[in-house]
Order: structure tokens, then sequence, then C-alpha cells
């Protein structure tokens, strides 16, 4: 980004991920943003007392993660944080989304460890300096082992474990910077479906019925996060983060029409519907027969205690067709556009998703989009990496979240996954998302036009 640069250089830089002219993405008070995790960029496994993670211990099972990678460097964030908040300060966002690292801040016992806790408060500090708020996230994925030990999320201990942690960080980081918004989870539908359901995330186990207990502890830990976190962080939005996709019918019959609304139920409702009906939606168990959680009385009522928003982290959709009543086949179109993850360039699907959680949830609460990006073969080429198409993913995102605010849902934020190339879970670090391209031998770090376009963009936006 070259200061020197003439304004009509940077407009057209901007127009390459620009939300549409008039588009209410354009208003100061929305909130754009970046996003990361603290498995995928820290590194630092082993410094100032941070624990072992179910994510080192998975990584560390030959055969689980691509080309056997794992987080012990990552982007080595841990020690290079401050050039990292001035990648953000140059981005121009208004907020950073990550999340703190369960097993740095905790001893085996539940007592404080105040050297993992002060990298967080040293990060809020660093981030007010620069002017940027923090949505926190608590949990992104990095049990502690030794809670997985006792069962992980399949021990209903866990979900109170879960809530002395987000009383222990809300109030220690009370005072630090500026958080804007705590998140209890991130994507539970993955913690609980990849981790204890189909095994391809940590802990690697696999069994319908688990991951439904799994997720109802995941959802009850959220729960009774809500009252510490309300009295810590009275001035902080309080919320989740679900993953969402839409489903459509591969054919328009009443048998692939199904099939799409299961995978609907399965995607979507198995997580929403409790935070904000009350109930497990009842096809859950047409697709997962017998697999009914244990649910104790109140559990519900603790489930879905009002929460400030909600996030949403879209990325794809699925195409269904019905194999036969009651399960649901997905269907590889061919000659649409792919990621290097093979997800459906799909951005019409968000439209579609936000209208119709507005349609089917009339409590729905203010919503952000807390992730959207796309994963590249993305290479540096002298000084420039030309991310030709995550800059046309962005762009045609910003519209589509644009026409549904257009339309009459509640949009407040749009954070871009991610701010740099990081440890994609069971990929490694071979599928790159970032907004910033990080060449893991040297550490590295070189803007993808897609992060000077999004600067471009902020810039005008903040001039008027
Ligand atoms: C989401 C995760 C995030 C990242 C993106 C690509 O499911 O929350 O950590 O892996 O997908």
């Amino acid at each position: 980004m070259d200061p020197t640069t003439p304004p009509a250089v940077i407009a057209s830089l901007a127009d390459l991920v620009s939300p549409p002219a008039g588009s209410a993405m354009r208003r100061r008070d929305f909130v754009f943003g970046a996003g990361t995790s603290s498995y995928q960029i820290e590194g630092a496994a082993h410094e100032d007392g941070r624990l072992e993670s179910i994510w080192d211990r998975f990584s560390a099972t030959p055969g689980k993660v691509l080309r056997g990678e794992n987080g012990d460097v990552a982007c080595d964030h841990y020690r290079r944080y401050g050039e990292d908040l001035d990648i953000l300060k140059q981005l121009g966002v208004d907020a950073y989304r990550f999340s703190i690292a369960w097993p740095r801040v905790m001893d085996e016992a539940g007592k404080p460890n105040a050297r993992g806790i002060d990298f967080y408060k040293r990060l809020l500090g660093a981030l007010s300096d620069r002017g940027i708020r923090a949505f926190v996230t608590l949990y992104h994925w990095d049990l502690p082992q030794h809670l997985e030990d006792r069962g992980g999320w399949l021990n209903r201990e866990t979900a109170y474990r879960f809530a002395d942690y987000a009383d222990l960080m809300s109030r220690e980081l009370a005072g630090h910077g500026d958080v804007a918004a705590w998140t209890t989870h991130n994507e539970p539908w993955c913690s609980a479906y990849l981790g204890y359901g189909d095994g391809h995330h940590a802990p690697g186990l696999k069994s319908h019925r688990w991951a439904a207990q799994a997720m109802h502890h995941l959802l009850l830990g959220h729960g009774l996060a809500l009252p510490a976190l309300r009295a810590n962080a009275p001035r902080a939005l309080q919320g989740i983060v679900a993953n969402v996709a839409p489903g459509y019918p591969d054919t328009d019959t009443p048998a692939d029409r199904d099939a799409a609304s299961l995978f609907e139920t399965f995607q979507n409702r198995w997580v929403l519907d409790p935070l904000l009906k009350g109930e497990y939606p009842a096809d859950m168990w047409r697709l997962w027969k017998g697999c009914e959680p244990l649910v104790l009385a109140g559990d519900m009522d603790i489930i879905k205690r009002p929460i400030d928003y909600l996030g949403l982290n879209f990325y794809s959709r699925a195409v269904l067709r019905s194999p036969s009543p009651d399960s649901i086949d997905w269907v590889r179109r061919p000659d649409v556009e792919r990621t290097t993850m093979d997800w459906e360039v799909y951005p019409q699907g968000l439209q579609d998703l936000l209208e119709a959680f507005k349609r089917d949830y009339p409590n729905l609460p203010p919503l952000y989009i807390t992730e959207n990006g796309m994963s590249s073969d993305d290479a540096v080429v002298g000084v420039d990496v030309d991310d030709l198409q995550r800059q046309a993913y962005i762009k045609g995102h910003f519209a589509a979240c644009s026409r549904a605010m257009d339309n009459g849902v509640d949009v407040r934020g749009y954070f871009i996954w991610s701010l740099l190339d990081n440890f994609e879970w069971a990929f490694g670090y071979e599928r790159r998302f970032g907004l910033v391209h990080v060449d893991f031998e040297t550490q590295q770090r070189t803007f993808k036009r897609s992060a000077l376009a999004y600067a471009a963009f902020l810039r005008e936006r903040a001039a008027g």
C-alpha cells in the first residue's frame, strides 16, 4: 500500500472487493474485520505453561493431518503479534476476531495461569493502541487434553468447566482493551460432528450418538457461561458463532426437496433451534435414528438464554438428493466454480440463507458474518500475490449480504476469514485462506491483492 498511489487507482483497487454503491454495508457503523483462531496461528505450543490441547494430540497422531503438520509454530503469532496487529491497522479494519487458547490460561486444577493470561492482556492492549475493537472467542476447538481424557464434550462436567473458564477470562480481561463482543463457541457443529461424529477433527471419535451428546454439552456450556459473561463484561455483546449452509434439492422432486430440508436440519437447525427455540428439531432424529442426547430438566432453558447477536460463518452451499427416505446424499455438480477446499462458490446462498433465517426465527438476534472467505493456491510473485478468485469471492459475498440487508435482514458486521494463511486443521498449511500470505519457512507476511483492495475500500469508506 503505497501512500503516494493516486486516488483514481485507489478507487479502482477498492472496487475489486467493495459492496455495491448505496449498500448499507458502507455505513460507518457497519463493522468490518478479519478473523483468526488460537491454534491456527499462535504456535508457542509449549511456552509459558501452556498445556496440551486435543489438537496437539490429534496432530501428533499419524494420518490425521495432511503431511503430518501441526500447530507447534503455525504463524508464530504468539511472538509476532505486534507485527500482525500492525497489518490489521494497515488494513484499516474496525475489529479483530480471535480466540483464546483455553490450555494456555488455566491449569489442570482450574487455577489461572498468569503467564498465559498475560499474553491476551498484551494483545488486547496492543489492539486498543491501534484503535481496533476485539471480538473474543472463548472456544475455537482447542480443548485442554486433560478434559478430553475425562470424556471431553461427552462428559457433562466439561460444560461446567467451560463456564468456569468463561468466568475467569471475562474477569481477567475486564478493563483490558476494547472487547466489543464475547463469543462462547465457534461452530459447535464442527466440534460435535467433526470431532465426535465423523472423526475428521480432534478428538477423532466416530459415533452419531456421541456427536449428539457432545452437541448438547457444548450448547449447555454456552448457556451456562452467559450469566458470568454478562456480569463481568456488561458492555460487551454476548453471543455464539455457528457455521451454516443452505441446501438445495438436486431435482425438483418431493424426495430431493426433503433431502435438502433434512440437510438444513443437520447443518443449521441442529444448532440454531436449541439456541433460539429451546428444542432440538425432530427431523434430526429422522436422520440419526435413536441418537437423541440425554437432556436433563432445565437444560433447554439454559441453552436458549437470550443472546445479543448471532455470528454466522458462511462458505458454500450443498446440493442434495434422496437415496432413500430419511437419508441424504451430497451431489457434486460439475462445471461450477470451486475453491481449493473443493467448496462450491455460491454467493447467492448467503442471501437465501439470511432471508430464510429471518423468516424461520422471529426472535433472530442481530447477525454478524463472523467468517467468510476462501482458500486458493496463492503464490508470491515478486512482491505481489494476485488472488483474483478471492477478490471476486469477497465482492460477490458482500453483494449478497447487501441484498439480504436491503430485504430487511439485520446484519451488523462482516469478518473475512482469515487475516493470515494458517493451520487449516486436518489440511495443515496447504490450504491458504489468508488476506495476507505467510511463508511458513521464513514467517514473511505479504499482502495479497485482496487485502490491498479491502484496505482501499475501508480507507475510501472512512473518508466518507
Ligand atoms: C471454519 C473454522 C475456521 C477455518 C474455516 C476455513 O470452519 O471456524 O477455523 O478453518 O472454517
